[in-house]
């Protein structure tokens, strides 16, 4: 039926209206909200951001475990934490210490807020290396894949052991899921769920990231083992290869010019999938706001949405306390 029969006009004349035919809501249960822990004795960041970037912070544990008491009286749903430790080596042996700061953060975290959001837990070397990469490294510089895999698999277990709920290799080695699979299943894991950053694009929005956690490759960079941005079909073969090696979610990174592989990933696998909206997304938007460019809260929110829209269950973003206060009719903390 055509004009003027059908004016879709009809249902978008009110707020009423709208309301009662509106496809996707956001919940601030499906945000994750990332955390960065600073071990004592960390190098300072580079540039102080806090006020331009105020999620980007690096924390103490203690103020780590405050922003998490912030989150779940929001309602978030998790929060996602990166370590930031006082020392690295070739070998990232950071990650993979009992003590080292993430689990000590989990163990703090799990303790203050036994009933707070989901403690999931970035896996992976880079933060840790002293190189940067986020593998060990050979000789002739190349990314040693099947060596990292034991390292990985070794973190993996490690933040477990601390009480980590969701375990996120975001390291794109081949193999790394199933390595880390069986290697908790061997160690009394078997009911920890792996949160796989499977389409995990070499991008240029992870700089302010990088700067926060201390994380740019001190050499080269990562395009010869995160996925090319012109690669789609490879994207969903990466996907289906995590979920055969026994991945329980997806991830899609970053978010906001991925929404075609959000879907796809979604409709192809059928596992519920998550969309990091990366660090420099966060800036942009933030810049534009900060210069007059956008209403924050309104950018935000069309973001958030349109992201849950293109098939995201779970969104995790810089945004989230914001959001969650948006959502929640109250002033936001940051803005
Ligand atoms: C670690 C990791 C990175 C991000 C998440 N985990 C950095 C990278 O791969 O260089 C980026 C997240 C962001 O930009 O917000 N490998």
């Amino acid at each position: 039926m055509a004009f003027p029969t059908t004016r879709m006009r009809r249902l978008r004349a009110t707020a009423g209206l709208r309301g009662l035919v509106r496809e996707t809501g956001l919940r601030a249960e499906q945000l994750v909200l990332p955390l960065f822990v600073a071990e004592a004795g960390a190098a300072p960041a580079p540039a102080d951001d806090d006020a331009a970037l105020p999620a980007l912070a690096r924390l103490s544990i203690s103020a780590a475990v405050e922003r998490a008491r912030e989150a779940a009286g929001l309602g978030l749903g998790a929060v996602i934490l990166f370590g930031v430790p006082s020392h690295k080596d070739p070998e990232g042996s950071g990650a993979y210490d009992d003590e080292g700061v993430v689990q000590l953060a989990v163990r703090a975290l799990k303790q203050a807020l036994p009933d707070g959001p989901l403690l999931i837990t970035d896996v992976c070397l880079c933060e840790y290396t002293d190189h940067g990469h986020c593998g060990v490294v050979r000789e002739d510089g190349l990314i040693d894949n099947d060596a990292s895999l034991e390292l990985l698999a070794r973190t993996a277990v490690s933040h477990a052991r601390a009480g980590a709920d969701i375990l996120a290799p975001s390291d794109m080695m081949d193999g790394r899921v199933g390595a880390l699979r069986s290697e908790l299943d061997a160690e009394g894991f078997a009911d920890t769920p792996i949160l796989a950053y499977s389409a995990k694009f070499a991008s240029a929005f992870y700089g302010p990231f990088r700067d926060a956690a201390g994380s740019a490759p001190a050499f080269g960079d990562r395009r010869s083992y995160q996925l090319d941005p012109a690669n789609g079909a490879q994207a969903l073969r990466e996907a289906s290869l995590d979920v055969g090696e026994g991945a329980d979610m997806l991830m899609v990174k970053p978010a906001l010019a991925y929404g075609d592989l959000i879907s796809a990933v979604k409709r192809e696998t059928g596992l519920p999938v998550a969309a990091y909206n990366v660090s420099g997304e966060y800036a942009m938007v933030r810049a534009a706001a900060a210069a007059g460019h956008l209403d924050e809260r309104a950018a935000v929110l069309e973001i958030l949405t349109s992201l849950a829209r293109a098939g995201a269950d779970t969104i995790i973003t810089y945004h989230a306390l914001d959001a969650a206060h948006w959502l929640a009719g109250t002033e936001a903390p940051f803005t």
